[in-house]
């Protein structure tokens, strides 16, 4: 597995650090192609400046099923081997799931399966916790639910606003899925229920 896909809505952050890790030889892959469902993300137009194959396709005028499907098919026509959801703001449905068993990560800016859904940073401060961080897991039916690939931890400090908690988690994440996707890609592992155990 080398051909990643991305799948984004945004702007793109985690794109570019994958992007990053690659061009420095981090990271052995290649972006085999880039969709948004958002006609004027940044991560798409970015992409397109990098010379990536990119694609948008909108959910408008279209059911769910036709959707992912039409975003799956740019996948297979693209030869994708592991799908990278990286700010992809919509929860995909089983059929979608399907076609890529074990295939499709995703990054969420908390400690699963603390505050899923949007806005985690705001529900972790909410909460009063005292570390959140992130988590990239593998895609299941359920919303941010599916097993966990890996963590990192983030302190919250007393005066940290959304925004501040925000960005020193993002710093993470771009470390963190990389490392990910790495460890997916080396393909020693396996998941026994939920957890994602070393082959010896
Ligand atoms: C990231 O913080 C990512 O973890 C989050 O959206 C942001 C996208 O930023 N994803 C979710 O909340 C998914 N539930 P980016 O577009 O700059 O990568």
């Amino acid at each position: 597995m080398r051909r990643l896909g991305i799948l984004l809505s945004g702007r793109g952050s985690n794109f570019l650090a994958i992007h990053g890790h690659i061009a420095a030889g981090r990271l052995d892959a290649e972006i085999a192609g880039v969709v948004s469902d958002q006609p004027d993300a940044p991560g798409l137009a970015r992409a397109r400046e990098l010379g990536l194959p990119a694609f948008c396709v909108e959910r408008a005028g279209r059911t769910k099923s036709e959707f992912e499907d039409a975003i799956a098919r740019v996948l297979e026509a693209q030869a994708v081997e592991l799908v990278c959801l990286a700010g992809f703001m919509r929860v995909l449905g089983p059929g979608f799931i399907r076609r890529f068993p074990q295939r499709i990560l995703n990054i969420h800016p908390s400690l699963l399966p603390a505050f899923p859904g949007l806005h985690a940073q705001r529900q972790a401060l909410a909460h009063g916790v005292r570390f959140s961080g992130c988590t990239v897991h593998f895609v299941d039916e359920g919303v941010d639910s599916g097993p966990i690939v890996a963590q990192a931890v983030v302190p919250v400090r007393d005066d940290d606003t959304e925004e501040t908690l925000a960005a020193r988690i993002l710093v993470e994440e771009h470390r963190l899925y990389a490392e990910a996707i790495a460890k997916i890609l080396a393909g020693r592992w396996f998941l026994d229920g939920r957890r994602l155990l070393e082959k010896k």
